[in-house]
């Protein structure tokens, strides 16, 4: 049985170019072979972060660089504001709170945002709150922010910005210099398109400003040792030496693409799978979507189902819901190595499955949608 082929929000698929750099003899990471690779990576993620600030690459996932972010970031009995729009945004309050930070969260329902108004009126009646941590590409429900309203709101009240672009890096713009983010999170498995093993974060001049100030005590994810040595081309401690070696390998072939391209490239593949599934007589969970993911409510409790089926018999691998909106979604992945081809295979199976399972009687729509919205594209 082939393994099947990812179509889910992270892990993403890895280019052929990219795995062969995993299967090269280890080398060590204290010679000038793995200090150009990881020079070569650190640009790399400020090209695709759009920053001339640090990059630091932490040997951790996603949520070890939100942590790290969140530990220097804050100190304790700090209060904060949270834009609570999913189960990834939620993990920034877990995280602030066991570090005994207060924390005003701005709630909305799943497939919502925050609006700005939210967040300026959070402001007004917080107005020591030292940092606002939001989400860009709020992953659960397929959702993207406008993280630079918020940098604006932050900014006006003297606060930090703290922007998890973990699934808008490579598939949106983060304009993290011009739209004035102090910290920016992303992950490996994500957007640049190699496996599970780095978080990287990328730190504004006042981010550091207020960590030599005050943070809470740390120690692997210290952030200010990580920028120092990031400064002379090295890591505190061992990273994980092959992933950097794909890293690098990676954001080269996302500088051959060039990155307008490569946001042109998500935006046309999820811009057609979002026609072809509406046009299924499907609805979209999220309001403002994000090219990272789309979540698609399904009827009754059949998402488990679909989302068993895709995998037994097409050999792709979608995701379901998250929290309390398991079986009621299912999210279909085009965040990083996915090009038009692999979204009619997902498409046509994802619509061939509802047939299969007697969800729809009709085969065809979707593709036909997806077509024509590629084609629409092309003439522009
Ligand atoms: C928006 C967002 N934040 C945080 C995370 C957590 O990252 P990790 O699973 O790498 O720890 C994810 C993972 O899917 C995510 O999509």
């Amino acid at each position: 049985m082939r393994s099947p082929k990812l179509f889910t929000p992270g892990p993403t698929a890895v280019p052929a170019e990219v795995l062969e750099t995993q299967a090269r003899p280890l080398i060590h990471h204290r010679t000038e072979e793995f200090r150009q690779a990881l020079t070569a990576s650190m640009r790399g993620l400020q090209y695709v972060l759009e920053t001339t600030h640090p990059v630091v690459i932490l040997t951790a996932s996603g949520s070890g660089a939100m942590e790290a972010t969140v530990v220097n970031l804050t100190r304790p009995g700090e209060t904060v504001i949270v834009t609570e729009v999913g189960k990834f945004s939620e993990r920034w309050r877990e995280i602030a709170e066991v570090f005994g930070v207060n924390v005003v969260a701005i709630r909305t329902e799943y497939g919502d945002i925050a609006s700005p108004e939210s967040v300026e009126r959070a402001f007004k009646e917080n107005p020591g709150a030292a940092v606002l941590f939001t989400t860009h590409s709020e992953t659960s429900t397929g959702a993207l922010q406008d993280v630079e309203a918020f940098a604006r709101i932050a900014k006006k009240n003297r606060a930090l910005i703290a922007v998890d672009a973990i699934t808008s890096a490579g598939a949106h713009h983060v304009r993290t210099d011009a739209w004035g983010l102090d910290a920016v999170v992303g992950g490996s498995q994500k957007g640049v398109m190699i496996p599970p093993g780095l978080g990287y974060v990328a730190l504004s001049p006042a981010a550091i400003a207020k960590m030599k100030a005050g943070r809470h005590p740390v120690y692997y994810f210290d952030l200010l040792k990580a920028v120092a040595s990031a400064e002379k081309s090295d890591t505190p401690y061992t990273p994980a030496i092959t992933i950097v070696l794909a890293l690098e390998k990676a954001l080269q072939m996302m500088r051959e693409e060039g990155l307008e391209n490569v946001i042109a490239r998500h935006d046309a593949n999820a811009s057609a799978v979002r026609a072809a599934v509406t046009a299924m007589g499907m609805e979209l969970l999220a309001k403002v979507p994000s090219n990272a993911t789309t979540a698609v409510l399904t009827p009754g409790d059949s998402a488990g189902a679909i989302a068993k089926h895709m995998e037994k018999r097409y050999a792709l691998k979608i995701a379901g819901g998250q929290g309390s909106l398991k079986g009621k979604i299912v999210r279909i992945g085009h965040l990083g190595y996915y090009d038009e081809a692999d979204m009619y295979t997902v498409v046509s199976a994802f619509e061939a499955t509802l047939n299969d399972l007697g969800l729809s009687k009709n085969f065809g729509a979707g593709v036909d949608a997806l077509r024509r919205s590629y084609q629409a594209r092309s003439a522009r």
